[in-house]
């Protein structure tokens, strides 16, 4: 398959209209392979502004020396690095990834890091190749809302968590207070490089309404979830760190990028530029975001999850429920800001 043509499709669907989850898993393991080495190369701009959330969940995550803790859907590896320096010699992360080209970034930036508690490995969070209550907490940054099926991921996380032991995870809000990402990705759509984004699709809005988190979290046999929000701003000095970061690093826009000609490129860069000057800041540009930190979900003591116990499919959740629900968590929503406000929910 052409590196192009991954982009260019539709959502594929079955027979019947359904989406198809295997023929999105396949696009999604195509896009993060591509973007391996353009995320290792970039992981400092990355790291720039999203290590207040790594920061964040390792606190709550709490590691103490000797435990094991288990990173998915890694990326380059930092936020669980910093978690290993937390668990000392005597401790373990088990640093993961489904896209083995992310797995051996991960492992070159550990080394140029200098951590050597931390085994790599392939794994595919929705089938985690790892022994029923085996580690002793999961931490997972912006990768649920990717997968065909976070309910099925989430469901093995809690599988392999002993008792006592904790999920934190971060995933992005809604998309209008993304920026940083639908401008770029509306522009792109505007001038015909990219489809616009199917709303039934896994994507990185598709987990951003917290009422369905709670229910997906509860539903995976988790108890005591407490979603924060934080915002986080993406800061770039000039015209060509914006282009840089755009052209580079943001996943399937940054792939169509590469391959328009040049006049076409020019002329996405200055439709990028006209768009992002309401953030202009201080002779740069500041481009905020949201993000849903979840920081307390505990697996709930012998007990299957619901979906387990029959009381729920274990599945998506439909989009028309999720929709009313935004609606109803837009209908009630105060302005936000940081310090983030904090929804908790006990066990259920
Ligand atoms: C947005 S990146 C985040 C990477 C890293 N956690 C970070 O915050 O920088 C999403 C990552 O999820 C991985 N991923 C997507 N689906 C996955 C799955 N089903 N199992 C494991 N990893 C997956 C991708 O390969 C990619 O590295």
């Amino acid at each position: 398959m052409q590196a192009h043509t991954i982009l260019e499709q539709p959502a594929a669907r079955t027979g019947s209209g359904e989406l198809d989850p295997d023929a999105y898993r396949r696009r999604s393991y195509e896009l993060w392979q591509q973007m391996a080495n353009r995320w290792e190369r970039g992981r400092e701009v990355l790291w720039e502004t999203t290590r207040p959330v790594s920061e964040w969940l390792v606190d709550r995550l709490s590691p103490r020396p000797g435990q094991t803790f288990l990173e998915l859907a890694a990326g380059a590896g930092e936020t669980g690095f910093l978690a290993a320096g937390r668990l000392r010699d005597q401790g373990r992360l088990i640093s993961s990834d489904f896209a083995p080209e992310m797995v051996e970034a991960a492992k070159r930036v550990a080394d140029e890091l200098g951590i050597t508690n931390a085994e790599f490995r392939v794994i595919d969070a929705e089938r985690i190749q790892l022994d029923d209550a085996s580690v002793d907490g999961a931490i997972c940054r912006f990768g649920y809302m990717l997968m065909a099926d976070p309910a099925r991921a989430l469901r093995e996380t809690r599988r392999v968590i002993r008792g006592g032991g904790r999920l934190v995870f971060s995933v992005f809000g809604e998309p209008e207070r993304n920026p940083w990402m639908t401008v770029a990705r509306g522009v792109m759509a505007e001038r015909g490089h990219l489809s616009a984004p199917d709303p039934e699709e896994p994507g990185i809005f598709s987990l951003s309404d917290p009422d369905t988190i709670k229910d997906l979290v509860a539903d995976a046999g988790f108890a005591h979830s407490e979603l924060e929000e934080a915002e986080i701003g993406f800061r770039f000095a000039d015209g060509d760190s914006l282009w840089a970061y755009v052209s580079e690093l943001q996943g399937p826009i940054a792939l169509a990028i590469a391959r328009l000609d040049n006049q076409e490129r020019r002329a996405v860069r200055a439709a990028l530029e006209q768009r992002y000057a309401a953030f202009r800041e201080s002779g740069g540009y500041r481009l905020p975001g949201l993000v849903l930190n979840e920081g307390h979900a505990q697996p709930l003591a012998g007990r299957g999850s619901r979906a387990d116990r029959g009381c729920g499919p274990a599945q998506r959740p439909s989009r028309r429920h999720s929709r009313k629900r935004r609606r109803r968590a837009l209908a009630s929503r105060r302005p936000r800001s940081l310090p983030a406000r904090r929804r908790s929910s006990g066990a259920r």
